[in-house]
């Protein structure tokens, strides 16, 4: 049987009434949201708001209207980082954000102006929260960090750094992609004014869903406009949420089935989803630290880790390792730079990117146990 070690790119396999309920929604409703007023649309519109209800639920929110959809966590922040930013403007990040971040902000540096200062962290990928302080600028605009690493697994102490943000009164804005759904997240307690979300991780739900939860009055300026089936009239877009930033036919069968999922999450919970893959990752940490020429990056205490463990085998190319792993014994991993460069720079594998296996709710300790076997088959031939 195949194994599947990349629910860092993406979750698989779905819990399976995700996938039943889109089809049903498609098979006997197929209808838009917001636009009609025929029952069938009021249905569809009433089915995406109760999934607004799920994800505040999930992340303890309060007002459904403020999560907005999108397709996917890149698109959610773009929408809030160049929605907030304004030219001449300054961000505090940490030093291993996703591309999704980390180009946003580079692409605003060289075209509006703006300054970037990264936060340090250990080798092992935690930031310095008590280097963050001194970063702050008069023109500081926002505070945006990821929550968990989806290279090294590190997660972030936000709940720090969303306090000196709200010290500042400077909005902070989290990429939950490597968490939402498998980690506890708190909007109120954590002190998010801003959560970043994408459906297709560890939330479970099938790719073409995400978006943002706003926590916050401060207006994020639309970076889309178009119909949102209200206020037609108005030759703007509106400046309410979720229409300002929900512009164009939403993906409603998308957002059915990430419905579905929230409740598998709910109904099994978040604490027995993060005690499944902790355990997962603890043992998987063992048993690659008891080989020979492994080099493994990133934490070793679970206990700061998402399920995501990089490593290499010596001076093997990474991609050869995860091309034998497929080829020969059906194991499917990542191999490279998985889209966030500057991680790699704090561990020394800008060149040579990383094997990245990453876990799911639905792996099993005997997969662990046969990516170890596999490991120990060609550590043994290099
Ligand atoms: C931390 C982090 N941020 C952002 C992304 C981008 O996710 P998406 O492709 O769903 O937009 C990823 C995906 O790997 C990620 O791990």
């Amino acid at each position: 049987m195949p194994i599947y070690f990349d629910n860092a790119a993406t979750s698989y396999p779905k819990p399976d009434a995700v996938a039943d309920s889109m089809r049903y929604f498609m098979r006997y409703n197929g209808t838009s949201t917001g636009r009609g007023t025929y029952a069938r649309a009021r249905e569809a519109g009433e089915k995406v708001y109760q999934v607004r209800k799920l994800l505040c639920q999930l992340f303890n929110y309060h007002e459904p209207e403020h999560v907005v959809f999108a397709a996917n966590v890149t698109e959610a922040l773009n929408l809030a980082i160049r929605g907030i930013v304004k030219p001449g403007g300054h961000v505090v990040t940490s030093s291993i954000e996703h591309n999704a971040v980390w180009r946003c902000l580079k692409m605003l540096e060289r075209d509006d102006n703006i300054q970037i200062s990264t936060v340090p962290c250990d080798s092992s990928g935690m930031t310095d929260v008590g280097l963050i302080e001194a970063l702050v600028q008069p023109n500081t605009q926002l505070f945006v960090f990821t929550h968990a690493s989806n290279v090294l697994g590190t997660i972030q102490p936000i709940r720090q750094i969303g306090r000196i943000a709200r010290q500042h009164g400077i909005p902070f804005l989290v990429d939950s992609a490597q968490t939402a759904g498998a980690y506890p997240i708190d909007i109120a307690v954590d002190c998010i004014d801003i959560l970043a979300f994408t459906g297709h991780k560890s939330l479970l739900g099938p790719m073409g869903t995400g978006g943002l939860v706003v926590n916050c009055e401060r207006m994020i300026r639309p970076q889309k406009a178009g119909g949102t089936g209200r206020d037609s009239i108005s030759p703007y877009q509106p400046d309410y949420l979720p229409d300002s930033l929900e512009a164009g036919t939403l993906n409603v069968s998308g957002i059915i089935g990430l419905g579905t999922a929230v409740s598998f999450i709910l109904d099994e919970t978040v604490e027995v989803i993060r005690r499944k893959e902790r355990f997962l990752t603890h043992y998987a940490l063992k048993q690659l630290q008891a080989l020979d020429k492994v080099i493994i990056y990133g934490p070793d205490d679970p206990g700061n880790m998402v399920g995501v463990i990089s490593f290499n085998l010596s001076d093997t190319p990474a991609v050869e390792v995860a091309y034998i792993l497929d080829e020969v014994y059906e194991i499917m991993v990542r191999a490279g730079l998985h889209c966030a460069p500057t991680a790699h720079r704090l561990i020394g594998t800008e060149l040579a990117g990383t094997v990245r296996m990453s876990f799911g709710y639905f792996n099993e300790k005997e997969d662990i146990d046969i990516v170890i076997a596999a490991l120990k088959h060609i550590i043994s031939k290099i």
